[in-house]
C-alpha cells in the first residue's frame, strides 16, 4: 500500500492508480458535509500529495448519488470557543488550495457552501446533470469564507456571483455551465470516466510543466497584469530549462512520444 492511501478514513476515501489520486468525500447520509476531522484528513492528504512523485493529478468527488459536498457540517460550527478560533480553524478549502498538483472536481450532486468553494478551488470542474450549486450561507445569516467571492467572481463574473451569494438559491448544472462554473455537464454514469480520462491525459504530460501551468493560471488572476506577464515569462523559462522540455524537443525532432520524468 502506498503511504498516501494509508491516510484514508471512514469519511475520506483515498485511491491511487496510474498516477491519479482519487479523494472521495464519503459521508453520504449527511450529504458529505465536512467535519473538522475530515478537514484535518484533507490537509494531511494535500500535503502528502504535494510531496508524492507518484501523484500527478487529483480527482475529488463525493460518495453516493445525492451530493458532492453540502459544505461544512453546520452542527460542528458552534464548537469553536472564540471567533478567532473559528477564523483560524483547520479548513478543507485552505487545505485543497495548497495543492500544487492539478485537481479535477467530479461534481456528482449538491455542491453547496464550502462544497461549492471546494469545487471552485479545483482547477477543472466537471458536473453531473444532477448537480446543483448554491452559496446558501446567506440564508443562515453568514457568508462563505473559503474563497467564495473571489473564486465565484473569477468563474462566473460579479453579477452571477452576487445572484448566488445574495439569494443563496440553487442553480442547476446547465446554468453552471452557461455561467462558466463548470467545463462540462455529463450523464451521472459518465462523470467519473470522463474525469479519469482527462486526468490520464494530464498525467501523461510533463509534470513540472503541468504544475507550472496551474501556478501560472493562479498568478494571472492574482497579480497585476504587468507582474503576471513577467512572472509567466519566468515560469516559461524555468519549464524550458527542465530535462523534460529537452526530452520534449528531442522527441518532437525524432517523431516519437516523449518520456517525461519530472526533472
Ligand atoms: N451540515 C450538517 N448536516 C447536513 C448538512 C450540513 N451542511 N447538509 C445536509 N446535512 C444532513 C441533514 O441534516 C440530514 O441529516 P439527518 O438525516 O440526520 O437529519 C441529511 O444531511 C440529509 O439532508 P436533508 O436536509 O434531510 O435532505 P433534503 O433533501 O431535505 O435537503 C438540502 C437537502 C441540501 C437542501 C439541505 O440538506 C440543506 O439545506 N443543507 C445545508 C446546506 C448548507 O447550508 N450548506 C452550507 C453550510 S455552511
Amino acid at each position: 500500500m502506498n503511504d498516501i492511501t494509508a491516510l484514508a478514513t471512514d469519511n475520506i476515501g483515498v485511491a491511487l492508480g496510474d498516477s491519479v489520486l482519487t479523494i472521495t468525500l464519503q459521508r453520504p447520509d449527511k450529504l458529505n458535509a465536512v467535519t473538522p476531522d475530515m478537514s484535518a484528513t484533507l490537509e494531511r492528504i494535500a500535503a502528502a500529495a504535494n510531496h508524492d512523485r507518484e501523484v500527478r493529478v487529483v480527482i475529488l468527488t463525493g460518495a453516493g448519488e445525492r451530493a458532492f459536498c453540502a459544505g461544512s457540517d453546520i452542527g460542528t460550527l458552534d464548537g469553536y470557543s472564540t471567533p478567532w478560533e473559528f477564523r483560524n480553524r483547520m479548513d478543507y478549502c485552505d487545505a485543497l488550495h495548497r495543492l500544487r498538483k492539478p485537481i479535477i472536481a467530479a461534481i456528482n450532486g449538491y455542491a453547496l457552501g464550502g462544497g461549492l468553494e471546494t469545487s471552485l478551488i479545483c482547477d477543472i470542474r466537471l458536473a453531473s446533470e444532477t448537480a446543483k450549486f448554491a452559496a446558501p450561507e446567506v440564508k443562515l445569516g453568514w457568508i462563505g469564507g473559503g474563497g467564495m467571492s473571489a473564486f465565484l467572481c473569477a468563474a462566473a463574473g460579479p453579477s452571477n456571483a452576487a445572484v448566488m451569494t445574495m439569494t443563496g438559491d440553487m442553480i442547476d448544472a446547465e446554468t453552471a455551465l452557461r455561467w462558466g462554473i463548470v467545463s462540462e455537464v455529463l450523464a451521472p454514469d459518465a462523470l467519473l470516466p470522463r474525469a479519469r480520462e482527462l486526468a490520464a491525459v494530464i498525467a501523461s504530460r510533463p509534470p513540472i510543466a503541468v504544475e507550472t501551468a496551474k501556478a501560472n493560471i493562479r498568478a494571472a488572476y492574482n497579480m497585476p497584469q504587468d507582474q503576471a506577464l513577467a512572472y509567466e515569462r519566468d515560469l516559461q523559462t524555468i519549464t524550458f530549462a527542465t530535462e523534460d522540455a529537452a526530452e520534449g524537443r528531442s522527441a518532437f525532432g525524432e517523431r516519437r512520444a516523449g518520456t517525461f520524468v519530472g526533472r
